[in-house]
């Protein structure tokens, strides 16, 4: 084991360094990952179903119209989309997880429901004038980097028909310090990272200066493989979230503290920020 790479790895990544890996398009980890995302009662991937219902309620209390076009990016395994449908709204989802998409798809032509799903990078969308409402749900946009979210927001704003609305959950800065994971190692024969023996060593930073976390996985495999996963994730204050969405011509940004309850781990009323903003 070559420990002195393994340590380098694991020194406090530069600002918004990149892990040699990416986890949602992993074959591997993304049906880990699908099989989390359908679990009802776990949080980690996909919210629980109590709280998507009511995220699900209170987004058609914003948009508070039916039949509408609604794009749903980062959609997963089309938990909300379905939803969505099912309240007669034509759904469009995107996500890169060719596992999700697939999953999410043959669900919809299961149940007969208006959706269409595309396995697309949402960095890379064209679509114009064409949505009442784009969701961005379960904090993707904070694990954005700049110039990423500069373009998800470019092409949310182009997506949307002049009046639609953007929605999206954010974490604030309420408690922040609380949010740093501490440092843990897993050794397992097979698991989450892999369907062979690893260690996995976890730790987590904070950057107070660009107002952003990072999560650290370093896994290491049988055969000295070494993969690192970084998670950038940033919180916003809403000043600097109206600043950021005004710059991209957004207008009307109004946030709601009380979608979510104030309890449950690890992230929750307290924690996160739901935002609403039209073009
Ligand atoms: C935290 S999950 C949330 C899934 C879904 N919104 C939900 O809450 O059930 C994030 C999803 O975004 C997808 N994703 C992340 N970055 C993406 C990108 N650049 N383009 C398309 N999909 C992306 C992942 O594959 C994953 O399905």
């Amino acid at each position: 084991m070559n420990i002195k790479q393994i340590k380098r790895q694991s020194d406090k990544p530069r600002l918004y360094e990149k892990g040699s890996s990416v986890m949602w398009t992993d074959p591997y980890i993304s049906k880990q990952l699908l099989e989390l995302h359908i679990n009802p009662e776990n949080d980690s991937a996909s919210r629980s179903r109590v709280i998507i219902d009511r995220t699900i309620n209170w987004i058609s209390e914003q948009i508070n119209a039916s039949g509408l076009n609604i794009l749903d990016l980062g959609c997963g395994p089309g938990l909300y989309a379905e939803r969505l449908a099912l309240k007669g709204h034509s759904v469009t989802g995107v996500d890169f997880s060719e596992t999700s998409v697939q999953y999410a798809a043959s669900q919809a032509r299961e149940k007969k429901l208006d959706i269409l799903y595309l396995n697309k990078n949402y960095l890379d969308l064209d679509f114009e004038s064409q949505f009442d409402a784009v969701i961005l749900i379960y904090l993707d946009f904070c694990v954005l980097l700049p110039a990423e979210r500069d373009r998800v927001l470019e092409n949310v704003f182009r997506a949307l028909k002049k009046g639609g609305l953007f929605i999206c959950d954010v974490v604030n800065e309420r408690n922040i310090e609380r949010k740093i994971i501490p440092q843990s190692w897993e050794v397992s024969e097979s698991g989450f990272w892999k369907d062979s023996p690893y260690i996995a060593l976890t730790k987590g930073y904070h950057y107070p200066e660009a107002k952003v976390l990072a999560n650290q996985h370093i896994v290491i495999g049988e055969q000295d493989t070494v993969d690192t996963y970084i998670f950038w994730n940033h919180y916003y204050e809403k000043n600097d979230l109206v600043k950021i969405l005004e710059s991209k011509g957004f207008t009307d940004t109004r946030d709601y503290e009380n979608v979510l309850p104030e309890t449950g781990d690890p992230w929750n009323g307290e924690n996160i920020t739901f935002y609403v903003s039209k073009k």
